[in-house]
């Protein structure tokens, strides 16, 4: 197994608090990272470093663990302009939207959705994200539920089952047995190519008695809940997701203060999607007051076409610090080890002896600069599993 040193970096942030100035970041100044095969074997001061086979001089850019987006919607067709045109022009969002990509995804070919995606992972790592959750929900057919999920299962080990997107057009008037299905014969052709299940708990979409009996039956299947929760309006799905020890709820943008306790006193993570929000010209989620509260606190893309079509978590970071309430340095740990946290992972997020040798060199001395320089591609150079690949 052939061993790396990248040294003379200006800031290391590991996401280990035992490393460096002990700070949540963990940061290291003057740093070296040594990789032996596909993870990290050490950190600490490049005057330090052991020797190894092979050197890289990062020249005295930053070096950060790579983004851990867990929370897109990648397996579609088609694009929504126009209804992001009218949104722009004053029109709202809404969840019927999403009926326009379900037909356009179901009208798709495999290749066409496979092309789909390869092309936005590409576009994310670029951007520095090595690890991706994303979902189905854009078929809700048996069929093309699960063509989803084996089509999201090649390029991830982060695959959600999200039959209950919304009800599906072909069960308009009758949601109940749509929920059947969703916990019936869809998640039996589902389960086997998905970690998670998910669901929309919106008003359009699923109440919190339904928002129940998905995830429940999920559950008793092996799939390990999350739930797309308070994003529109105040309503069930935050406490929902507490009570059923969800990995996260994602996007808490109306969250009172039973919402926040609840998140607080729990593991589940809230993940905040600030994209959504920009996309939407809703009121952005505010991070500060569940980061005060003390509940854990992820950022994640929501990359689709409707609500969120940026893959780009430099963007959600520059977000979440100048319209949450974030800092930096708190921004950055969210949308690495706090993706991490709401995937339930402790191999990825951070760099520390034993973790995945997933990291980004920035062309900047510091992750400060990822929210200081909004809009400027700085991520320079990408590695996934000890492989230099951007
Ligand atoms: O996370 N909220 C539900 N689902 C997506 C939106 C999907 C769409 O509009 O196509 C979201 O924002
Ligand atoms: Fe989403």
């Amino acid at each position: 197994m052939s061993s790396t040193v990248i040294s003379n970096i200006a800031t290391l942030v590991t996401n280990d608090p035992s490393l460096g100035d002990g700070s949540p970041l963990g940061l290291i100044r003057d740093a070296a990272v040594v990789i032996d095969g596909d993870r990290v074997a050490w950190t600490g001061e490049s005057s330090k470093a052991p020797a190894t086979d092979n050197r890289v001089d990062a020249g005295g850019r930053a070096v950060l663990p790579g983004f851990v987006d867990s929370h897109s919607h990648l397996v579609f067709a088609g694009d929504r302009t126009e209804e992001f045109n009218a949104r722009m022009s004053g029109r709202a969002y809404s969840a019927g939207g999403i009926r326009t990509t379900v037909a356009a995804t179901r009208a798709a070919s495999d290749a066409e959705l496979e092309a789909n995606l390869t092309r936005h992972l590409a576009e994310a790592l670029r951007q520095g994200t090595t690890t991706f959750e994303t979902k189905s929900g854009y078929g809700l057919t048996v069929a093309d539920e699960a063509r989803a999920l084996r089509i999201a299962a090649a390029h991830t080990d982060e695959v959600t089952y999200l039959g209950a997107h919304i009800v599906s057009p072909d069960y308009a008037e009758d949601p109940a047995a749509y929920v059947d299905l969703v916990t019936g014969e869809m998640l039996d052709a589902c389960a086997p190519h998905a970690r998670w299940i998910d669901v929309f708990c919106e008003k359009g979409a699923f109440d919190g008695d339904q928002a129940r009996a998905i995830l429940t039956a999920g559950k008793a299947r092996g799939l390990h809940p999350r739930v797309h929760a308070n994003q529109l309006s105040y309503g069930p799905g935050v406490q929902l997701a507490v009570e059923l020890d969800a990995a996260s709820a994602d996007h808490c943008t109306h969250l009172t203060d039973a919402d926040v306790d609840a998140l607080a006193n729990s593991r589940t993570v809230a993940t905040l999607l600030p994209g959504a929000e920009f996309s939407t010209r809703a009121e952005w989620p505010d991070a500060r007051r569940l980061l005060d509260a003390g509940a854990t606190v992820a950022l994640s893309t929501d990359c689709n076409p409707g609500s969120s079509f940026t893959s780009s978590l430099p963007f959600c970071i520059a977000l979440a610090v100048r319209d949450m309430g974030m800092t930096p340095d708190e921004a950055v740990w969210s949308a690495t080890a706090g993706g991490a946290a709401a995937l339930r992972r402790t191999d990825i997020g951070r760099l520390a002896p034993g973790a995945r040798a997933d990291l980004m060199l920035l062309d900047a001395p510091s992750h400060v600069h990822l929210a200081y320089r909004p809009g400027v591609p700085l991520v320079s150079e990408v590695w996934r599993r000890g492989v230099r690949e951007v």
